[in-house]
């Protein structure tokens, strides 16, 4: 593999949400040394980084992302020595580790929010957005928050408004306080000098607001029942002047380390995402590219679309990323189907670019049954159909109970899937041709071939608008892919190009010659074939 490109540009990373990953200390929810645990499956399974979603001290109103103390571990998690442990056994596995970084806001409980809301003017009160009440008493403008309800609560005790874009329990940092900067940008620090790899920052794209705080325009077509973030659109609460400053201090210090990654949660229309690279290539390595996550249409026609516009608009010198799921969207197998999603996750990890796998999409695990009644996440308070329990569910280890996530005697914080002794990973182990044994071939010709990690990407004009064809290419070495984005079979012409061999089929039961000028395909089929 190339010596010259920084790792992850030819690296897969691999997301944990450690709640659900293993539990080691039999309290049904899972923990660093759980991770730890499971290091050598994840060696074994072929990718190079685990990004883990926060493990920080918190409430736990958001799971994590509310954090009470940035440079600490909660106890539910474990301890700052069990981290140590993990960034060193993930390193002696040449497997990276990204840590999720937390910056538009902290929990009500951090220390900083408790002094901020004591009285009106402590030297913390404006690391916060606060604001007098509108002339009625109410909130000071119509920002909404992105799980429901108002932006703003109200703070009796000192009669003003703070904002909240999240939960109630998630005031926002005041990013225009440059002692607020400086003081998040030491919790960069901290994490850099204890060794870790880089960081996924969260909501990279909010951090600054409207200095004037005008009303955000609504969206015409929002009903009661449609997603509460989507009920307005973000005019004044989103990409705001000022933005690009602070990635560009954020990346100048993570430079400052050696080949530290820096990747940012964007949500942004393609020809604003890409302005994330920065002017000079010096803002975010990778902003992470969420389109085929959001893609209304799971066909061949937008799937095309949406690549190749990527790669067009991509500025000369920026390496491209992909995503297809993560732990606040649906489950790649539920939305795309158990079958198709072979060919996506075909799709996702021969494009040209970092991919990023969500834990248990490489089991084909689908979006679990959680009953109302045991849901917590916020996002599903107003709307249990919104909650995103049902993507955060356990890891299924085995068919034992509990699919091995924790003791056999402890119920997880999660119910377990219903068809865990199917989908699970020492079962999906012993199959070879189950969607595990895919992921794990598929990430094993990843590893072995420039040409499918650094490689140029072209997409090939063909008569069969049901499939989707592009090629890789590095020094010589060609592949082709060919996926069947239907569940009908398909015949893809492509005169002229002579033979290729299949070296890997989704189906995993066809290798060898293959004549182009007619390349046949089951439904929900794809080939990587060798030209
Ligand atoms: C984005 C995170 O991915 C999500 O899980 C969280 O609820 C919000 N940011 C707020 O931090």
């Amino acid at each position: 593999m190339t010596q010259t490109s920084p790792w992850w540009h030819h690296g897969t990373i691999y997301q944990v949400y450690p709640r659900s990953f293993k539990d080691s200390n039999a309290d049904g929810v899972g923990d660093l040394i759980g991770i730890t645990h499971k290091l050598d499956y994840l060696q074994w399974l072929g990718v190079d980084a685990l990004w883990l979603s926060p493990f920080y001290p918190s409430p736990m109103a958001d799971f994590g992302y509310d954090v009470s103390n940035y440079v600490d571990v909660d106890p539910i998690f474990g301890t700052l020595a069990d981290f140590d442990i993990l960034i060193k056994e993930a390193h002696s596995r040449n497997l990276k580790v990204v840590v999720d970084y937390v910056p538009n806001h902290t929990s009500d409980e951090h220390p900083w929010f408790q002094i901020a809301r004591a009285n009106r003017t402590n030297d913390k009160r404006d690391w916060y957005i606060w604001r007098d009440p509108a002339p009625d008493g109410g909130p000071p403008n119509n920002w909404v928050a992105l799980f429901g309800g108002p932006a703003w609560q109200l703070d009796q005790q000192t009669g003003q408004y703070y904002l909240h874009l999240f939960d109630v329990k998630q005031p926002d940092l005041n990013w225009r306080n440059l002692a607020v900067r400086e003081a998040m940008y030491d919790v960069l620090r901290f994490w850099l000098d204890r060794g870790v790899d880089g960081f996924r920052m969260d909501v990279l794209w909010m951090l600054i607001k409207d200095d004037q705080f005008r009303d955000n325009v609504m969206n015409p077509d929002w009903k009661p029942g449609d997603p509460p973030y989507l009920r307005q659109f973000a005019t004044y609460t989103e990409d705001q002047p000022g933005m690009h400053d602070i990635v560009r201090d954020m990346r100048t210090l993570i430079d400052s380390y050696d080949e530290r990654v820096f990747i940012g949660e964007l949500y942004l229309p393609l020809h604003i995402l890409v302005q994330y690279y920065g002017e000079a290539l010096d803002e975010a390595h990778l902003p992470f590219n969420f389109q085929l996550v959001t893609l209304p249409d799971w066909n061949a026609a937008t799937i095309r679309k949406v690549v190749d516009e990527y790669e067009y608009a991509l500025p000369e010198g920026a390496w491209p990323n992909w995503v297809l799921g993560n732990h606040d969207r649906p489950r790649l197998a539920t939305r795309v189907g158990r079958a198709q999603s072979r060919a996506a996750q075909m799709l996702l990890l021969t494009l040209r670019g970092t991919p990023t796998c969500y834990y248990g999409d490489e089991l084909g695990m689908q979006d679990s049954f959680v009953p109302p009644a045991l849901m917590h996440d916020p996002q599903g308070k107003d709307n249990p159909e919104y909650s995103r329990d049902p993507i955060r569910t356990p890891m299924q280890w085995d068919s034992s109970p509990y699919a091995g996530f924790s003791s056999p005697d402890v119920t997880p914080w999660l119910p377990v899937a219903a068809d865990y002794q199917v989908y699970n990973v020492v079962a999906e182990q012993n199959d070879p041709h189950s969607f595990l044994t895919l992921i794990h071939r598929l990430l094993e010709l990843r590893r072995a071939s420039p040409a499918l990690t650094i490689g140029s990407y072209r997409s090939l004009d063909q008569d069969n608008t049901a499939c989707f064809v592009y090629q890789r290419e590095q020094d010589g070495v060609r592949y082709l892919v060919v996926l069947n984005i239907t569940s009908q079979e398909q015949a893809v012409k492509l005169p002229g190009s002579g033979h290729g061999r299949i070296v890997l089929s989704t189906h995993l039961d066809r290798e060898g010659n293959v004549d182009l000028a007619e390349v046949h395909l089951r439904g929900d089929e794809g080939y990587v074939i060798a030209l």
